[in-house]
This record gives C-alpha cells, structure tokens and sequence, in this order.
C-alpha cells in the first residue's frame, strides 16, 4: 500500500444487506469505492455484535481493493493474528479498548498489518501523542460506536488538532460515522483523507440497483474534493 492522502472513500458494509456481503463488497468496489470498510463489533465493547474474523476471512475473497477492519471489540490483543490470517489490510483498534494500546499497535504492525487507532467522541487528540509512530491510521469516531445512520457528531476541531500533530508523517486520518455530502467537506477542510459512509453510500441502492451505491459514492467524494476546488 503506497501512501498518498488524496481522498478515499471507504464505504461500510455494516450498512450492506447481511444476507448478501460477498454481492455487496463487489458491487460497492466496481462502483468506485476506494477501501471497503469491515465494522467488528462483539456486543461488548460496543452495544452490538456483527461478526468476526471467519467472517472476515470469507469477505476477503470478494475484497479486491483495501480490507480496513475496524475493531469494535475488547479485549484486542488476543484476536490481532486471527485478523491477520484473515486477510486485514489494516486493522483498528480502539484506544479505549485496553490500557496497552502502545503494545497492541506494535503486535498489529509485528503481525504484518498496518495499524490504526480509533477514538471515541469523547477521547481527546492528545491520547496518541505518544503513539504517532506506531500508527498508520487515526479513525476518528463522528458518532459513538456501534450502529450505522447515526447523526454526526462535529470533531472538525479534533481533525484539525492531529494533522498538526501527524506533520508529514505518512498517518491517514479517517472519519467514522455520520459521513454524507453535508459533513464530508467539514471534515476534508479540517484535514481528513478517508471517509468512511456506510448509509450515506447503500441508501436507496441494492445489489440489483449497484449504480446508486456509485451515484453516493460520487456524490460523497465530490463534496470532500470540492473543498480544493
Ligand atoms: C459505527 C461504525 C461506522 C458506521 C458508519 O460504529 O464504526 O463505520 O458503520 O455508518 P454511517 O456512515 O451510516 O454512520
Ligand atoms: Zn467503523
């Protein structure tokens, strides 16, 4: 994965019909989608459960661009090579999952994944300043995690804070939750670079109607790019 930070967009699948999510990853991928994100959730960590990493490992075989897996689980440390296995690309563990985020970024990284970090709305920028080297993706929470179609909530000022905390260093930052055309271009301005959405993309589409999952992918992509217009 070579690093630029021009902007992705990384469509949620926990917003995918569950019946169908090898369709609905090809489908979301041949309609423009950058990565496609995976939401690991154990129903304790977050107050939901969707699925894990034998799940992720099926989903891998449709996933022709970048699986971002975003762990909505507690403890992490004990699952990292079952995610490997699985096929992660990049694997996102919560700061607020544990009190030894530092180590289970260097295991997710020892593992041969890129790592990220995610935080809650309510965890400040400051929480990783100690972590920016270990990290190849910040996932900065818009909403508090655990559902899809949630309200965003504003982290423009938290967006901005990291990309001067980040500097050069080649870290992405990613949004997560509430993403649409309104909020998109907030977030690119503040200096975000992947734009998780997962019901701003499969509103109104289905794997019969794949075109309107690329009309919102467009649609998302063009708001965030019209910032550098
Ligand atoms: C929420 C998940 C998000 C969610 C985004 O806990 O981490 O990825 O699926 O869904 P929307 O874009 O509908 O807010
Ligand atoms: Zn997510």
């Amino acid at each position: 994965m070579s690093f630029d930070r021009s902007i992705k967009i990384a469509p949620s699948i926990l917003s995918a019909d569950f019946a169908n999510f090898g369709a609905e990853i090809e489908a979301i991928e041949a309609q423009g989608a950058d990565w496609v994100h995976i939401d690991v959730m154990d129903g304790h960590f977050v107050p939901n459960l969707t699925f894990g990493a034998m799940a992720v490992k099926a989903f891998r075989k449709h996933v022709k661009t970048v699986m971002d897996v975003h762990l909505m689980i507690a403890p992490v440390d004990p699952f990292i090579d079952a995610y490997a296995e699985a096929g992660a690309d990049i694997l996102t563990a919560h700061i607020e999952a544990g009190p030894h985020i530092h180590r289970t970024l260097q295991a997710i990284r020892g593992a041969g994944m890129k790592a990220g970090v995610a935080l809650n709305p309510g965890t400040p920028a400051s929480a990783i300043a100690h972590l920016l080297d270990l990290t190849d993706l910040v996932c900065v929470m818009t909403v508090n995690p655990g559902f899809g179609g949630q309200k965003f909530i504003d982290m423009t000022a938290k967006v901005r804070e990291l990309r001067a905390m980040i500097g050069d260093r080649p870290v992405h930052i990613e949004i997560d939750g509430g993403v649409d055309p309104v909020t998109a271009p907030l977030v690119a301005q503040a200096g975000a670079d992947v734009l998780v959405a997962g019901s701003a993309v499969f509103k109104g589409g289905s794997v019969q109607t794949p075109e309107v999952y690329g009309d919102n992918i467009r649609a998302v992509r063009a708001a965030a790019n019209g910032v550098y217009a």
